[in-house]
């Protein structure tokens, strides 16, 4: 990235230093409690603590963010020629509720967990802006979509500082993108992690019978910015998000409308508990999901429980087209495209078929009515 705006580095450096001082102090003696949560008494009288209850804010967050809680900036993705796309994005510090009750003080991108959707087309070009609001430490962007000299395309950009870089998008896919300062999973697994959809030049072969679309992500949460516990304990919660453009200028640059609610990585986020975010299907229509997992730890197990994916596309290409399959297995990083007919009535599941990450949040639920909307449609048509 070349750097747009100069600051002084020297008071940076400093802080810097005291901040990995401060995270080293906070990971020690840590480890025992990975699953304290809140006490609840089960029916049998016994006390049981439910994993996606404990609460990753149980110390201090650092010095320089203790007080932070920064207003998300929108993304900004503008198509300025026939090939080429501007987008700019914000590194920041925002405090999202990531369970019932629980907030997390994320490092992020433009304010959402995972970072906004992204959406270009093959062989666009990109010009990629980042800025960094952090005030006390670097950030940089890697995306998985690119060819480039990692060294320069995804160098760090100082604490209020702009960096940019130029990239063509030359392969199709549901990609992964990230924070690779260092230590990258600190600032992956505090939040900094999105998607960016390449959309294959030629379309899918099933373009013309897919009825919806939606763009889910699975990531985990560990203990708040705690290396030893991302490091060497399983995640404590495990959680899906819908992603939508709903930041674009005009869908009509693109073509794309994704029809899906745009959530955070919140354990509830897209499950039968709210029917704010829930997703919506007709009994016959083609879903079609552009999923990823972006870890930063774990594989996924994608499944729809009560279906068959008819047609899946391995990381989002055409080319790695594959038919009937159960469940897709999405490497820390990978993504898919596929797609499958909800036939009757009902309330769906989608998960990540390991089921301990199922009960610590992994889950997320399509109701299929008539209408196809929330609360059969017939009120809003009135
Ligand atoms: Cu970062
Ligand atoms: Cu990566």
């Amino acid at each position: 990235m070349k750097k747009a705006v100069s600051l002084g580095l020297g008071a940076i450096i400093v802080l810097v230093l005291l901040l990995a001082g401060c995270g080293t102090e906070g990971a020690v003696n840590e480890n025992e409690d990975q699953n304290e949560g809140e006490q609840v008494t089960a029916s049998d009288g016994e006390d049981r603590t439910y994993a996606y209850d404990a609460d990753p804010m149980d110390y201090e967050p650092i010095e320089p963010h203790k007080d932070l809680d920064q207003e998300p900036v929108p993304v900004k993705q503008e198509r300025i020629g026939e090939n080429e796309v501007n987008i700019e994005m914000t590194a920041q510090i925002t405090d999202i509720e990531i369970a019932p009750g629980i907030e997390y003080k994320t490092w992020n991108f433009n304010g959402e967990v995972p970072g906004p959707l992204l959406v270009v087309q093959e062989g666009d070009w990109i010009n990629f802006t980042l800025h960094n609001m952090d005030p006390a430490i670097p950030h940089s962007m890697d995306f998985h979509a690119v060819h480039t000299d990692p060294m320069t395309g995804f160098a760090d950009v100082e604490p209020n500082e702009s960096g940019t870089f130029r990239f063509q998008a030359s392969s199709p896919g549901v990609f992964m993108n990230h924070c690779a300062t260092d230590p990258v999973l600190s600032h992956i697994a505090n939040g900094m992690h999105g998607v960016i959809i390449v959309m294959p030049a030629d379309g899918f072969p099933t373009d013309d019978e897919v009825d919806r679309e939606f763009v889910i992500v699975q990531n985990e949460w560990y203990k708040y910015n705690d290396l030893e516990n991302m490091m060497n304990m399983p995640p404590r919660q495990v959680v899906f998000s819908a992603k939508t453009l709903e930041y674009m200028d005009d869908n009509e640059v693109d073509g794309y409308t994704f029809d899906g609610r745009n959530s955070n990585g919140t354990v509830t986020a897209i499950s039968e508990d709210d029917p704010e975010t829930v997703l919506y299907a007709k009994p016959g229509e083609r879903i079609r999901m552009y999923i990823n997992n972006v870890g930063p730890n774990e594989v996924a197990s994608f499944h729809v429980i009560g279906s068959i994916m008819e047609d899946v596309y391995l990381d989002g290409n055409p080319e790695n087209h594959l038919q009937g399959m159960q469940t897709v297995g999405l490497p820390a990083s990978g993504g898919a495209v596929v797609e499958f007919v909800l036939k009757e009535e009902g309330s769906y599941s989608f998960v990540t078929h390991q089921f301990d990450h199922v009960s610590k949040g992994g889950v997320g639920t399509i109701i299929v009515n008539e209408s196809g909307e929330p609360d059969g449609g017939s009120m809003m048509s009135h």
